[in-house]
């Protein structure tokens, strides 16, 4: 008797339905089935973090009747999963001949050769999809615990996230949903910057903790109410540690992932005046008791509080800023934010050779709102875990509107303005509900 074919099925099997059976239904027919369950990485690698984590969708997918084993496959690539195996069958939906997954898909079929193995293409099921049930997921929403510790889970499965800020609900919106697909599969903002800069001056009000802690709040909730993704928030300084307390355990009652307090006293002034304007660094004493006072006031460790280093700044040099980074994770702090007003990355990158090599080290943020010509591998190349996109939206909002309204007033009427403005019938239908 000849010996049991084996058959090979690569899935992220996160939201699992109909078509992954009829897979696996074809698949194990053929022979014994070794399903290669893509890891968090692998999946991240090309599209969004999973709602399940590895060890659960391992326990969904051993369990269905026709799957004889389990194996990781780490990389979206099948070809090192293969080699090791050396299938007579890998069995795949037909609907990855176009897409993100064309070049895998030829990776495969070259691999097969070697030892006359054979890809089985089997009709996608229609109707029903991973990307359709996402969206349902999104519509339902997300709770806050979930939203909140999504943050560390993409730090564990991500070399970088992308952040960029908020001031509205419409902005989250625009975070949420806007996304370009590329040859590595879609690409989006992992998450939203509760920025200090943008809100203020959305309000109308300098960026010196002038808008308080409650009206931030408040627009935190108005983007928490239409969006999934996690949200860092900038503290500012914090303020006074007993304020700060109450300000960690809101935060963390809402779902956000993060607080960033930056290592300044007295008045606040926006960073990037840089030595411009009178700011005063805060002790690293003081600090690190901020920093142990907001952590004891949470109620969970998932909420992470990032200490902002403001040296180079204010050009108290690259010493202070790691000797700050070595007390403040001491002290705590789950991760550090390295911030620069120069147009080249070279301090920036100058810190990250020598933090990188501290033995305590935690996720790592830039904020590259003047050195905004280094694009993200360069950031990812360095060891940075997360960039924010500190003020873009707002800052390309206001020319238009202020354009907007100087034709206005030049012409006496809109029509001028009609090209440059989103037609009515699309802002009615902008967000959905309105009918
Ligand atoms: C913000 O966005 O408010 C920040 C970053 O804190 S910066 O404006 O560069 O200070
Ligand atoms: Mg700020």
């Amino acid at each position: 008797m000849s010996e049991k074919k084996i058959v090979y099925v690569g899935m992220s099997a996160d939201l699992v339905h109909p078509g992954h059976m009829n897979i696996i239904r074809h698949a194990s027919e053929l022979g014994e089935l070794v399903v290669g369950l893509l890891t968090d990485e692998a999946i991240a690698s090309y599209k969004r973090i999973p709602f399940m984590s590895f060890e659960q969708r391992r326990i969904v997918i051993e369990n269905i009747k026709g799957v004889s084993r389990v194996i990781p496959q780490s990389t979206l690539d099948y070809v090192p999963n293969l080699e090791a195996l050396k299938p007579d069958y890998v069995v795949h939906g037909d609907d990855w001949v176009e897409g993100v997954q064309k070049k895998t898909r030829q990776r495969v079929i070259e691999a097969l050769a070697g030892w006359g193995g054979k890809l089985v293409e089997v009709p996608y099921t229609k109707g029903i999809s991973s990307t359709q049930l996402q969206g349902a997921a999104k519509e339902i929403g997300t709770t806050p615990e979930i939203r909140l510790k999504s943050l560390s889970r993409m730090l564990q499965v991500k070399p970088l996230l992308r952040f960029i800020e908020v001031h509205n609900g419409l902005t989250g919106l625009i975070v949420e949903n806007v996304s370009v697909n590329t040859e590595k599969g879609v690409r989006e903002f992992d998450g939203m910057w509760g920025s200090s800069l943008t809100d203020s001056t959305a309000k109308g009000k300098p960026d010196i903790e002038a808008v308080d802690v409650s009206s931030r709040i408040s627009t935190l909730n108005e983007v928490l109410e239409v969006t999934t993704k996690p949200i860092i928030y900038d503290a500012d300084t914090g303020g006074q540690p007993e304020h700060f307390v109450f300000t960690v355990k809101t935060l963390e009652r809402l779902g956000i992932s993060a607080a960033i307090i930056e290592d300044k006293t007295g008045l606040k002034k926006n960073s990037l005046f840089g030595t411009d304007v009178e700011q005063t660094q805060d002790s690293i004493e003081n600090f690190c008791h901020k920093i142990r006072v907001g952590r004891a006031a949470r109620a969970t460790r998932d909420f992470m509080i990032i200490a902002r280093i403001e040296s180079l700044i204010l050009k108290k040099g690259m010493d202070d800023a790691l000797t700050r980074a070595r007390a403040y994770l001491e002290a705590g702090a789950d991760g550090i934010m390295i911030h620069s007003k120069e147009k080249t990355p070279d301090e920036v990158f100058a810190f990250c050779k020598e933090y990188n090599k501290l033995p305590e080290r935690k996720p790592l943020v830039v904020v590259p709102s003047t050195y905004n010509q280094v694009r993200e591998d360069a950031f990812m190349e360095h060891g940075i875990n997360v960039v924010i996109y500190g003020n873009q939206l707002l800052r390309s909002a206001y020319p238009a509107m202020v354009k907007t309204a100087k034709m206005i007033l030049e012409h006496q009427r809109s029509h001028e303005a009609s090209e440059m403005m989103l037609p009515i019938k699309e802002i009615l239908e902008l967000i959905p509900g309105g009918k």
